[in-house]
């Protein structure tokens, strides 16, 4: 857990939940929409899009994330939807990156933008790529994404390792019978070049189809993994790490594993979460909380802010259930809620 900086008797302590957990890393989704429509993340009918006037603005997001920062946020990342299908998104990485007291400034992306604007992003303080990508070949990926562009992706992987952004991290999301038989092909991705690759537990969401029986469990991906390379060792980790990451003797990068439904993290969780309409989110698994968009519209304060957000902090869960009442618990897609 990290210890909250601000807690003094000058500050409140509005991002300490009851647990104690000190929140200092925001997840913003800029955007609802996406150049993709992945299987696990979307229905297949698609997701109702909201009006673009209910999206916060470019001075909405840097004035909420400004807010943040005052308050102790010290990580954020972009997400989405996809991040980078937002015009303006380049520019708010410089904005972003321009506050004082931001850290870690990182982003999830499909990847399929990516490439070209990849040096303004560095010049801009990005400092953190995670890039999804679920299969290596293209047949596949047209049926997981719905779309084309593994080719892209790819090379937007490589470019991102050419820039200096060692630790890259490439987001596989495993379904049984449809990528399971690619883990080492992944893993394999790690040797020669310091890539970060993480299996992540395929998660229910609404409409997107979840059944346990499709999800891969962390410790049989763990085992695969294993059985080719025994010499394994795990790598040490920070209490918020989601991920449990693995070297394969003498590789370059990592191999780690995301094992949200199986083996909860969430005595470690340091993150919060706006949506690209402003609403908080304290968890992935939770419900919509107070819309900030529409307190800063009405004039709110960042005193304000702080009596809006410091109950909804404080009211977080101890752990979100486990999955089988996830998949039963009425929940926004994926799409809506940006990782
Ligand atoms: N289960 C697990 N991970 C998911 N993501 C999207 N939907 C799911 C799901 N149902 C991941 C994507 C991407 C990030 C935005 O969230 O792989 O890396
Ligand atoms: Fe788009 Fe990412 Fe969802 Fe795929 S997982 S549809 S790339 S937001």
């Amino acid at each position: 857990m990290t210890e909250n900086p601000l807690d003094t008797n000058s500050t409140p302590p509005v991002l300490t939940d009851s647990f104690g957990r000190f929140h200092d890393y925001l997840r913003i989704s800029l955007t609802e929409r996406c150049n993709l429509r992945c299987v696990y993340c979307m229905p297949p009918e698609g997701v109702e899009l909201k009006p673009r006037s209910a999206m916060l603005t470019f001075e909405e997001i840097e004035r909420l994330a400004r807010f943040f920062v005052s308050r102790g946020v010290r990580k954020i990342r972009l997400t989405g939807g996809e991040p980078l299908v937002r015009k303006d998104a380049v520019s708010l990485v410089e904005s972003l990156g321009a506050i004082p007291g931001v850290e870690t400034l990182a982003i999830t992306t499909n990847g399929l933008l990516l490439k070209d604007r990849l040096p303004r992003l560095r010049e801009a303080g990005l400092t953190h790529i995670n890039i999804s990508l679920d299969t290596l070949r293209e047949d596949r990926f047209r049926t997981i994404t719905r779309r084309g562009g593994l080719r892209v992706v790819l090379d937007a992987i490589d470019a991102s390792l050419n820039l200096g952004y060692e630790g890259t991290k490439v987001n596989c999301v495993t379904l049984r019978g449809q990528n399971d038989d690619e883990i080492l092909d992944f893993a394999r991705m790690s040797i020669d070049r310091p890539l970060s690759i993480r299996f992540i537990e395929y998660m229910p969401f609404a409409g997107n189809g979840w059944d346990e029986s499709v999800m891969i469990p962390y410790q049989e991906m763990l085992d695969t993994v294993m059985a080719e390379w025994p010499g394994m060792v795990p790598v040490p980790a920070p209490p918020t790490a989601v991920s449990t990451d693995y070297r394969i003797p003498g590789a370059a990068g990592t191999v780690g594993f995301i094992s949200s439904m199986t083996d909860k993290f969430c005595s470690g969780c340091n993150r919060i979460r706006l949506n690209a309409d402003g609403s908080l989110r304290t968890c992935l698994f939770g419900k919509d909380g107070v819309s900030l968009r529409d307190a800063i519209r009405d004039g709110a304060t960042d005193e304000d802010l702080d009596a809006l957000i410091g109950p909804a902090v404080r009211s977080k869960k101890a752990a979100h259930d486990g999955m089988t009442a996830i998949a039963l618990q009425p929940n926004r897609p994926m799409i809506l809620i940006g990782g």
